[in-house]
């Protein structure tokens, strides 16, 4: 590949095909030199989406990482950040960045607004760059297992930024759970106290010029192009269905983390929800969603019968366990998990922080966990510097956040297709549900158009043309991109 089309591969094909890397093996070249097992310098990164949580997640690693280019969309937003790394070439297109640098670097960290961190992580990882990835992941279960399966066949160091997955509370409550404490679980509930952005909202008609310091277009990335409003970024963007997942992708990433890694739950196998009236651009304000596991393999010291978890946000808090004594806030940090064993119940703050028994106990168990003496971040960047033949991998690694992403991308789909009024079957391996029938349609409410005249209150309910579900479920579980960003295919 000569540099100049490697040079414009990204902005030109949108594509990772071309980006295949064209190394030389050393003994061609003649000096063979062995590659030591740890690198031996400090790792050089890109920062994409950098202004909101990218910036802490860049200062927490700054100590030992080389900065090299960052790119943000919103360069009056992300100027502090900007300002911190002078030495780091400055960008509002990642695909810029990534024509330009991305084969001098070593990794990437994305903190972009949702929708653009499949394409991009894809991409990186397609070129052998290991990969930071803020949750949730991505926002669709297709996007999830391609980036699972991208991890894997290209050998690259991976975290997704729930950062509690590094946590003691998170080792200690799965050390519990696998020390058979709470005995056998058939029941988890879960709730956030978000969203606390704006959701429920009729997509805004009014258009707004865009700012001077604002690559409109670079925002949009894979998703169909629309007005600007101000609305959508920075921030926002968590509650519209083009670029975020609402609450549930927002923060199940954090509070799920313990039910999915603790108990093994893998594909569901059913799934509903119901929520707030759903409309066609924004996410709704409050959801209910019921996924239900099957039975998995055994633990020594713990049986895994099949398990429903529920999932609350928007206010709605699940029942209170018995025994739990008056006055005790079931929000932990934003909200909390609650296993329901044969033995005792167990109850899980966000981020795992805090895990506690309903019965007091406290129990020391054997610790079977690797714990994790750096932050979330630093524990990414040891493991980029580890050879894959002696990698450890990070506490988010893709093989365990892209199967769980797929989970949450799953239940934010369920309350897409609430309109269907069926408990859905979901068929995990192969990413489709079986039981939605082949002539069933699917509207979408685009207003609520409620009004109250002299008086009297008026219902003008108004609605997209019905579509086929199947293939508006399948459009959920895999997304059209907009011309000019392809993803890698995916990976055998
Ligand atoms: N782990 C955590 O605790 C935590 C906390 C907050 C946010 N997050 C995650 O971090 C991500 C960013 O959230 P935020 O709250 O920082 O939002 P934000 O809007 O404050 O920041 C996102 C930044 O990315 C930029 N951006 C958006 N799309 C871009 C693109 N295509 N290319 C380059 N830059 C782009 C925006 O201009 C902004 O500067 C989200 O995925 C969110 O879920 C994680």
């Amino acid at each position: 590949m000569s540099t100049e089309m490697s040079r414009r591969s990204f902005l030109k094909a949108g594509t990772a095909a071309a980006v295949g890397l064209s190394v030389a093996p050393a003994t061609m070249l003649g000096k063979a030199k062995k590659k030591p097992l740890v690198m031996d310098r400090k790792l050089r990164i890109l920062g994409v989406g950098i202004g909101g949580r990218g910036a802490a997640d860049l200062k927490a690693m700054e100590e030992e990482v080389e900065i090299i280019g960052l790119c943000d969309v919103d360069w009056k937003y992300a100027e502090h950040v900007f300002e911190r790394y002078p030495a780091a070439k400055r960008y509002n297109d990642y695909r810029v960045m990534f024509d330009e640098l991305l084969d001098k670097v070593d990794a990437v960290v994305i903190a972009t607004a949702d929708h653009t961190h499949a394409i991009i992580a894809a991409q990186a990882m397609a070129a052998g760059k290991h990969v930071y990835c803020e949750k949730p992941l991505t926002l669709t279960v297709y996007e999830a297992r391609l980036l699972t399966k991208l991890a894997a066949k290209h050998q690259v160091a991976t975290q997704m930024g729930n950062q509690g997955s590094s946590g003691a509370g998170t080792r200690q409550a799965i050390e519990w759970l696998w020390n058979g404490e709470i005995g056998e679980v058939r029941r988890v509930d879960c709730f956030t106290d978000r969203p606390i952005w704006p959701q429920g909202l009729e997509k805004p008609e009014l258009v707004e010029p865009i700012p001077s310091t604002l690559n409109w277009d670079a925002f949009i990335g894979p998703a169909p192009m629309r007005d600007y409003n101000s609305i959508y970024t920075p921030w926002n963007f968590r509650g519209w269905w083009d670029f975020g997942t609402g609450a549930m992708g927002d923060m199940a990433c954090h509070i799920m983390h313990v039910p999915f890694k603790g108990l093994k739950l893998g594909y569901p196998i059913k799934v509903q929800a119901s929520s707030t009236p759903v409309l066609t651009d924004c996410c709704p304000s409050a959801e209910m969603i019921k996924l239900t596991f099957p039975a998995r393999e055994n633990m020594p010291k713990l049986a895994l019968p099949e398990v429903e978890v529920r999932w609350y946000d928007g206010g709605f808090k699940p029942e209170r366990p018995e025994g739990l004594p008056e006055g005790v806030n079931l929000n932990i940090d934003g909200g909390c998990s609650i296993f329901y064993g044969t033995k005792d119940i167990m109850v899980v703050g966000c981020y795992g922080n805090r895990p506690y028994l309903l019965s007091g106990r406290k129990p020391e168990v054997p610790h079977v966990l690797r714990e994790v003496t750096t932050s979330h971040q630093l524990d990414w960047v040891r493991a980029c510097k580890e050879d894959p033949s002696i990698r450890v991998p990070s506490a988010s690694d893709f093989s365990e956040a892209g199967p769980f992403v797929e989970m949450v991308d799953l239940g934010v789909a369920a309350v897409r297709l609430q309109a269907l009024n069926q408990i859905l079957e979901w068929d995990g391996e192969k990413m489709e549900f079986t039981n939605i029938p082949a002539d069933a349609t699917i509207k979408i409410m685009k207003k609520d158009g409620f009004s109250i005249k002299d008086g009297h209150p008026t219902f003008k309910k108004t609605y997209t043309d019905p579509v086929n579900a199947r293939e508006f479920a399948a459009g959920l579980i895999k997304k059209q991109y907009r011309e000019g960003y392809v993803l890698p295919d995916m990976p055998e």
